[in-house]
């Protein structure tokens, strides 16, 4: 992994491959900043007739290489656009610094240089934004790469205070930028492991030894546990495996907590539909079916080493999808924890019964808010592609508190209504509920209709990531193809706005 630290030094005097300054856009063309300007004085380079020559505009993300030939203390000068000077935010640095590592991802060291007056108030929240676009810009999973050749050589990142920046506020947004970055490279690295690895009991370990090293305590429920604690959903969900369920619980308990958050993911490490089974190429990405527990499980690391004093605890349910001798079939009637029966109608609507459990046994907590996420359904493609979270929630006030979140982090995301006419889609002549509603209608809500069934009127909401999760083919400047760790940085961001509030 390419580390990011805080350097107290000049950007001119920086001993790195290649340095980062930043320029904006305007109406007569590129702007560069004023360390840009300096750099390129130092490096007796010619900036205007530079990048007039490449044609730079200063667009968000756009990247100018000029070789300066080891007259800074460096080889390379990546001037990198960040868009018009008065629309600048968090987003666009952090696209920008992305940008600039993937530039300089055959550079073994790279420097990025904090700029005055652009984007963010205070020099921190532009730290932190670069570092996190800078470090996820970076991210590469190459655990079972063997040509070593074409693997990325970038494997430091310094990020530095710029002119008129505060070097003290810079350390302290690069210390914050690491740790939220870590948040999704975690997640990341748990949905980009292929299915075979990471199994519920090998996943269960994994998140165990992650939370160990963090500082969490933790807890596993095995197959047994979850038969004498009658977590029917799970058990059923899980049956067509060979590999058992389990149920994963992570807390974050400081002295002197304010209240208790409960973060719940939905952990199917594959899902082939089980009986009603996928076709191939709508199983092609489902080992990044765990995409929610895998962003919860970043969350907590993020949080204990933020240690906000509100207590978090992490519900991960973990179950593989398969159809086999032993799998649940289609009109079973599973008895969830708690009581309520569901027909299954389809198994492939698999998400939303692990995740029944384990509502109702975060409910039963009588916490102060429940949140899970879950890559639940296709509809939320439909209604709103890859970009978007489909957020919904009970409780108007915890669901502005997320868009507040979602806001800030860049993690795009949407509320939908839960129109409670839709519920009677879910009625079953055999058990409680079934578990689909109607084909093509409005089945991102139906499904959180169904996971509301099981909040017992707890403060919830729920985020369906199903579209955003994971990324086919790159998801912009500081995100690659494969898990994208989203909404990894929007959990942490509330649980820390919340014990702040
Ligand atoms: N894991 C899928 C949802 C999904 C689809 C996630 C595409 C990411 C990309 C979920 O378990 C599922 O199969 N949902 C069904 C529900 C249906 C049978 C009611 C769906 O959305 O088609
Ligand atoms: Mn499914
Ligand atoms: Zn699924």
């Amino acid at each position: 992994m390419v580390t990011v630290s805080f350097a107290k030094q000049k950007p001119t005097k920086a001993k790195v491959d290649a340095l980062a300054v930043f320029a904006t856009k305007s109406d007569d063309g590129v702007s560069p900043l004023a360390d840009a300007r300096a750099a390129a004085e130092a490096a007796e380079v010619d900036l205007d007739a530079a990048l007039a020559g490449l044609s730079a505009k200063g667009d968000t993300g756009e990247v100018s290489r000029l070789p300066v030939r080891g007259k800074l203390g460096c080889d390379l000068l990546l001037v990198v656009g960040l868009g018009s000077a008065d629309a600048v935010d968090a987003e666009a640095l952090r696209a920008a610094a992305g940008a600039a590592a993937g530039a300089a991802q055959r550079d073994a060291t790279l420097a990025v240089t904090v700029p005055a007056r652009v984007g963010p108030d205070d020099d921190a929240a532009r730290a932190q934004a670069l570092t996190e676009g800078a470090a996820l810009g970076s991210y590469a999973f190459t655990s079972y790469r063997t040509k070593t050749d074409d693997l990325p050589r970038l494997a430091a990142i310094e990020v530095l205070a710029g002119e008129e920046v505060d070097d003290k506020a810079v350390e302290r947004g690069v210390a914050t930028g690491t740790v939220t970055a870590r948040a999704t490279q975690v997640a990341r690295d748990l949905v980009n492991e292929p299915p075979q690895a990471k199994r519920p009991p090998d996943l269960a370990d994994r998140i165990v030894s992650l939370a160990k090293d963090a500082g969490l305590k933790s807890k596993v429920l095995d197959e047994k546990d979850l038969a004498k604690g009658g977590f029917g959903g799970i058990l059923g969900v899980g049956q067509g495996s060979q590999a058992p369920p389990r149920l994963v619980e992570l807390t974050h308990d400081p002295l002197r907590a304010s209240g208790h958050l409960v973060l719940v993911g939905k952990g199917i490490t594959f899902d082939s539909g089980g009986l009603s089974l996928k076709t191939s190429s709508g199983m092609a990405w489902m080992k990044a079916d765990m995409g929610g527990a895998a962003a919860v499980v970043g969350a907590m690391v993020a949080i204990a080493a933020l240690a906000p004093k509100v207590k978090v605890t992490a519900l991960l349910p973990l179950a593989e999808n398969l159809p086999s001798g032993t799998a649940y079939r289609v009109s079973d009637v599973l008895t969830h924890y708690g009581g309520t029966t569901v027909e299954v109608l389809n198994t492939d609507a698999e998400g939303r019964l692990i995740l029944a459990d384990a509502l109702a046994y975060a409910a039963e907590s009588d916490p102060d808010a429940i949140v899970d996420v879950a890559t639940l359904t296709g509809a939320q493609i439909t209604a709103l592609g890859k970009k978007v979270s489909a957020l919904m929630s009970v409780d108007d006030a915890l669901a502005e508190e997320l868009l507040t979140a979602a806001e800030a982090t860049g993690e795009q995301t949407w509320r939908l209504p839960l129109v409670s006419d839709y519920r009677e889609h879910l009625k079953s002549s055999v058990a409680d509920l079934k578990n689909i509603g109607k084909a093509g209608e409005a089945g991102s809500i139906v499904a959180g209709l169904f996971l509301k069934e099981f909040t017992a009127g707890q403060a919830w909401a729920h985020l369906d990531v199903a579209g955003t999760a994971f990324s086919e083919d790159g998801n912009g400047p500081y995100t690659a193809k494969g898990g994208t760790g989203v909404p990894a940085r929007t959990l942490v961001q509330w649980v820390v706005d919340r014990a702040e509030s």
